[in-house]
């Protein structure tokens, strides 16, 4: 973590898609897609597919003169047949482009297709860090959550099945072509997913903001998305029809999302891999149960930051802050409520050391007692 005084040296990257945001960007879908040539598949999940705005971005398409095939069947914490299948009917239609609209497991399973369209090579060949065979055909992404920020995220979160396991691709040949970001797409989402993909933009933001390798730059984003969320998540949740919270909600999320490629989560997020991959805990309700207690364990290494966070949210404890807003949109679960037994623990803390990926950026060094502590206090 840089110092609260100044810049360190350290050298980082940073990159994105070209973005749109704002209300009414999903109406250049269908110019964009053009560019890329005649046959789009859209890709997106039933819930999604069955609102009308997902048949007026199908018919903007259509009315553009692209021939459109859909393929609506993606599952949340999607496995890799769902992923297989998609890809197959990239293929099959002789697609040019991908177009995700929906949440985040829609959107990655966009991403991954789109690779495998380009270079057929086993999906398990891609999980980690630069593992991909190269770029894939371009796509194009919508999300109707606020969310996952996976439309500028270099990262696809897949569920192994065969080792009850949510596993991560990252790679730049992920980072879409275009981010369609249209908080109009996030007005009839219901309060509890809204509640819980807020709170998964809430812990990318804590987690970047207060991690190992903060950088100035991304600091910017997280700050302005924790602000955002303390401003906006409440109202999204309790009134969706709010315009003003939706539209800072898909901003947060998008801040969120940027924090992901040059800096990304920490121990929040390996500590949630294991409810989701075997318990399948929605991602944001798992980091929504597990934040605070991992705040309160990296609290002695991250006074200053976490005394900023404070200030951001209007609070003198942000601990506090964050399990008051937990508790106002209803995340404030806990690991018995999803079938997880006292006696899962010691396996799932093996299995959160597994995902050394993310455990690394923690400001604290997470060890194994230290994790099956966390979940305990969770429990
Ligand atoms: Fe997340």
């Amino acid at each position: 973590m840089n110092t609260a005084s100044g810049f360190d040296s350290r050298i980082f990257g940073f990159g994105m898609p070209r973005l749109v945001m704002g209300t009414g960007a999903r109406n250049q879908l269908a110019e964009h897609a053009q560019a890329f040539g005649q046959r789009a598949c859209v890709v997106s999940d039933p819930g999604v597919a069955a609102q009308p705005q997902f048949h007026e971005l199908l018919q903007s398409l259509q009315a553009a003169g692209l021939q459109v095939t859909t393929y609506t069947e993606v599952l949340p914490d999607p496995p890799l047949r769902i992923v297989e299948d998609c890809a197959q009917v990239a293929r099959t239609c002789e697609a040019d482009l991908i177009v995700g609209v929906g949440g985040g497991s829609a959107l990655d399973v966009a991403k991954i297709a789109a690779v495998l369209k380009q270079h057929e090579v086993p999906i398990e060949s891609m999980f980690g860090t630069d593992q991909t065979p190269g770029r894939g055909i371009p796509t194009i992404l919508l999300p109707t959550t606020a969310g996952t920020g996976s439309e500028v995220t270099p990262i696809a979160v897949l569920s192994d099945e065969a080792h009850d396991l949510k596993r991560g691709i990252v790679s730049d040949d992920l980072l879409a072509d275009y981010a369609l970001v249209d908080p109009e797409l996030c007005l009839t989402l219901p309060p509890a997913p809204t509640a819980y993909t807020g709170m998964d933009t809430l812990t990318h933001a804590i987690e970047a903001y207060t991690n190992k390798f903060a950088v100035p730059l991304i600091d910017a984003f997280a700050l302005e998305a924790v602000r955002l969320v303390a401003t906006c998540l409440s109202r999204a949740v309790h009134h969706g029809d709010d315009r003003d919270a939706r539209y800072g909600m898909s901003l947060a999320s998008l801040l969120g999302g940027l924090c992901l490629k040059s800096v990304n989560t920490a121990a929040v997020h390996a500590l949630a891999y294991p409810l989701g991959g075997r318990f399948h805990v929605p991602h944001g309700v798992a980091n929504s149960l597990l934040l605070p207690h991992v705040m309160r364990f990296n609290a002695p290494v991250a006074a200053d930051r976490y005394a900023t966070i404070g200030e951001v949210m209007g609070s003198t404890d942000c601990v506090a802050a964050v399990e008051a807003l937990s508790a106002d949109v209803g995340t404030d679960k806990r690991m018995r409520e999803f079938g997880v037994e006292q006696q899962h623990i010691s396996e799932m803390a093996t299995a959160a050391m597994e995902v050394q990926r993310l455990l690394k950026n923690n400001p604290r060094e997470v060890t194994l007692p230290d994790a099956q502590a966390i979940y305990e206090q969770a429990w």
